[in-house]
C-alpha cells in the first residue's frame, strides 16, 4: 500500500505557523537543526511523543532529547551543577546535549523512558528556534530517520526514510554540522561523554579545565567513552549500540581503494566516486558524511567502501559513526 507523501514546505513564517499548530494539536513535524533534521513533538504531551516513537519504529526504551529555547528553561527541567552550567554557557545554543538529573516537571514520562535523567539541548538553528517560540512548547526530537538508519541532513532524506509517517517537513536546506550533537552526561559530579559529536573532547576538556582551583595541576574528571570498548551492560545512550546509523549495503571502512563492486567514498589524498573532502577538511567531511552514505546506498554498486579518516577533532565523531555503520550483528 502506498503511503501518502509528506508535505515539504520551505522555511518561512507560513511554514512555522502551520508546524506550530500541528505541534499544539499533538502532531509531529520534521524540522532542521544545526546537526541533523529532527522529528519534533510537544514533550509535555505523552500521546504526541508516542507518535514520534511510532513514526521512527523506535524501541520505547530509547529516550528522546528535549529541545528548549534557553538555559533558564532547561533549569526548570533538570538539576544543573557548576560544570553543567559552564558547559551550557560555553556551547549553547549549539550542538551539545546535556544528560542531567531530571526535575519534577510537565515532561511526559515516555520522553525519558523511565530514567532518572533527562537529555536537554538548546539548538542554534533558526527553524528549530522559531518552532520553539511559535509553539511555546519544549520539543522532544530524535533524528528524523527510521530507527537504526542513517540520520537525515536534508529534507529529502527525511521523506525517503519516514515517508507518510511524517505529515510535514520544514525544508531549510542541508544542515551546517551534518552530525548529531555531542552528548555529555553530568551526574553526581562525574562527567562522561556518551556520544561524540561537533563539540569535541578537547573543547569539553578546555571548559572543564578552567574550573579547577588555581594552581592545582590535575586532569579534569572526565571519563571518556571509547567506542572500541565492549558494549556497556546497560544502554546509556543507544547511539552506543554497536550497529547504528547503518546503510542498507555492506560498508568497508579504512579502505585505501575500492573493489569493482564498491561505491568508493574518498577523503583527502584517497580518491573515490565522490569525496568527503578533497582538501582533507574534517568539518567539511562531517557535513557530507550522511549525505554520502545515502548516495552510496542509492548507487548501482552492491557495496560501499570509505577511505581512512584521521581520528582527531571531529574525526573522532566521524569514525565513531563509521564503525557503527560498518558493524553487522
Ligand atoms: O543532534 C541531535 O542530537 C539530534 C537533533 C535532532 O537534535 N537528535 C538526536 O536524537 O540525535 P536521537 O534520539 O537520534 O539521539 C539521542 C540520543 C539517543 O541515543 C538516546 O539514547 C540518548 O540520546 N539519550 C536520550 N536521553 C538520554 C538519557 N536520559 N540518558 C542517556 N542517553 C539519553
Ligand atoms: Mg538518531
Amino acid at each position: 500500500m502506498d503511503r501518502p507523501n509528506p508535505r515539504i514546505l520551505p522555511y518561512g513564517t507560513a511554514a512555522i505557523a502551520e508546524a506550530a499548530e500541528l505541534i499544539r494539536a499533538g502532531g509531529v513535524v520534521a524540522v532542521p537543526t544545526e546537526t541533523v533534521y529532527g522529528l519534533a513533538a510537544d514533550a509535555t504531551n505523552g500521546e504526541a511523543v508516542a507518535h514520534v516513537y511510532a513514526a521512527k519504529g523506535r524501541p520505547s526504551f530509547n529516550p528522546l532529547i528535549v529541545h528548549v529555547p534557553d538555559r533558564a528553561t532547561a533549569e526548570t527541567l533538570a538539576a544543573f551543577d557548576a560544570r553543567a552550567r559552564a558547559l551550557a554557557d560555553a556551547f549553547w545554543p549549539g550542538p551539545l546535549t546535556l544528560v542531567l538529573p531530571k526535575r519534577e516537571s510537565a515532561i511526559a514520562g515516555l520522553v525519558t523512558a523511565g530514567l532518572e535523567t533527562i537529555a536537554i539541548r538548546v539548538p542554534a538553528h533558526r527553524a528549530m528556534r522559531a518552532l520553539l517560540e511559535a509553539s511555546g512548547k519544549p520539543l522532544a526530537a530524535p533524528s528524523a530517520n527510521a530507527s537504526g538508519g542513517i540520520s537525515p541532513t536534508r529534507a529529502d532524506h527525511v521523506a525517503a526514510s519516514l515517508g507518510g509517517n511524517v505529515p510535514l517537513i520544514i525544508d531549510d536546506g542541508a544542515t551546517e554540522r551534518g552530525i548529531e550533537s555531542t552528548i555529555v552526561r553530568e551526574v553526581f559530579g562525574s562527567t562522561k561523554i556518551l556520544r561524540h559529536g561537533p563539540i569535541t573532547t578537547d573543547m569539553i576538556h578546555a571548559v572543564l579545565a578552567k574550573m579547577l582551583p588555581h594552581g592545582i595541576a590535575h586532569e579534569p574528571h572526565l571519563e571518556r567513552f571509547d567506542a572500541s570498548d565492549d558494549e556497556p551492560d546497560t544502554i546509556e545512550a543507544p547511539g552506543q549500540l554497536a550497529s547504528h546509523y547503518a546503510p542498507r549495503k555492506p560498508l568497508r571502512i579504512d579502505a585505501p581503494r575500492a573493489a569493482p563492486d564498491e561505491w568508493m567514498i574518498g577523503f583527502g589524498p584517497t580518491p573515490g566516486d565522490e569525496t568527503l573532502s578533497a582538501s582533507g577538511d574534517l568539518d567539511e567531511a562531517a557535513v557530507r558524511l550522511f549525505d554520502a552514505l545515502h548516495r552510496a546506498d542509492a548507487s548501482d554498486r552492491a557495496k560501499i567502501a570509505i577511505a581512512p579518516v584521521p581520528d582527531t577533532g571531529i574525526g573522532e565523531a566521524i569514525n565513531d559513526r563509521l564503525r557503527r555503520a560498518a558493524h553487522r550483528d
